[in-house]
């Protein structure tokens, strides 16, 4: 049987409470009946992210395979749905999936990640080239991020009373107003929804693929708010943060093929919600050691940074 990650388990308890507890003490079982189902045998050590765990395995063939199984929440119904869409193109190819399980059965690829890379220049030409790759024609059936936007608009406005925040008027003002404009109005294409370098993975039949996508439906552009935003932390140590994100944006742009401006104001409306994000809720995961005023303080500036034309 599986050992679960013991830091896995511990972010699963404190995220989900006691049904995240009774999740975890299942795990080891739903892993050995789905090894079992798919005649596959664990080969090496048991790797996680946030929501899910990872079980190196191989197949009755001998073929390595990778099992997923991830935390059952409805955020996570439509991954194997964008992994089947794209068919291997830019992503990890889907072999089977056990949806009753929240489970896949993923294409094994080297375990380096795009945040390994080290070069901000790389990491955002090929975090560009794949998003331009993976954004097909969505079917119906996957979750419109169009229709979020009455939720977008109401939190803003809720959080902007509830905390003391640092965003001036006009932060606040031009974030509004791109839920109004880009967030009610997105075109039907297949947006990953978490694309950061950690679900980016080094490969041997393309140079990266994606794993971990939300799959779902909207403007490809929002995905540049998450890998300009997880990019940040990269830039830190920067001593010029403005020419660091402008650059950033330059490069992914070119590379995704997106308007530019688009980009800035998806960006700009991602960096103000992380602020509430981080007051309501913490630092969240793997922030680089930020705390949550370190969180706070730095999507804070990129939100005053992309509030005007850069
Ligand atoms: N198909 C795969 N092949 C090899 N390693 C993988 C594969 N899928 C995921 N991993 C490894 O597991 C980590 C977490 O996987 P991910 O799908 O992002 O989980 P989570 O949804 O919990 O974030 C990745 O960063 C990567 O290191
Ligand atoms: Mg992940």
């Amino acid at each position: 049987m599986i050992e679960v990650p013991e830091a896995f388990a511990r972010g699963t308890v404190a995220r989900e409470g006691a049904s995240g507890a009774a999740w975890i003490a299942e795990l080891p079982h739903i892993v050995d009946e789905l090894l079992e189902r798919w005649h596959c045998v664990p080969d090496g050590r048991v790797l996680h992210g946030g929501v899910g765990v990872i079980v190196p395995v191989r197949r009755r063939d001998g073929t390595p395979a990778a099992l997923k199984v991830s935390f059952p929440h409805p955020g996570n119904v439509h991954e194997p749905d964008a992994l089947e869409l794209w068919d291997g193109r830019g992503a990890v190819r889907l072999r089977e999936r056990a949806d009753d399980r929240f489970a896949m059965l993923l294409e094994r690829v080297a375990g380096t990640t795009l945040a390994e890379c080290g070069d901000p220049d790389t990491m955002m030409t090929v975090a560009g080239r794949l998003s331009r790759r993976l954004a097909v024609p969505a079917p119906p059936g996957l979750p419109r991020l169009r229709e979020r936007a009455d939720e977008w608009d109401d939190q803003l406005h809720a959080d902007a009373t509830e905390f003391v925040h640092p965003l001036p008027s006009r932060v606040m003002a031009v974030a509004a107003d791109s839920v109004r404009d880009l967030g009610r109005h997105q075109p039907d294409l297949l947006v990953h929804g978490d694309l950061h370098a950690r679900n980016i993975l080094r490969a041997a039949r393309e140079p990266w693929l994606v794993v971990d996508p939300k799959g779902c439906a909207g403007d490809p552009a929002y995905d540049a708010g998450t890998v300009i935003k997880a990019h940040l932390l990269f830039l830190l140590a920067e001593d010029d943060l403005g020419r660091a994100v402008r650059r950033s944006l330059d490069v992914f742009t070119d590379a995704a093929g997106l308007d530019r401006d688009r980009v800035r104001r998806w960006c700009q409306l991602r960096a103000v919600q992380t602020v509430f994000w981080a007051l309501r809720h913490g630092p969240g995961r793997e922030r680089a050691g930020l705390d949550r005023d370190g969180v706070v303080a730095l999507a804070g500036s990129l939100a005053e940074l992309l509030t005007e034309e850069i």
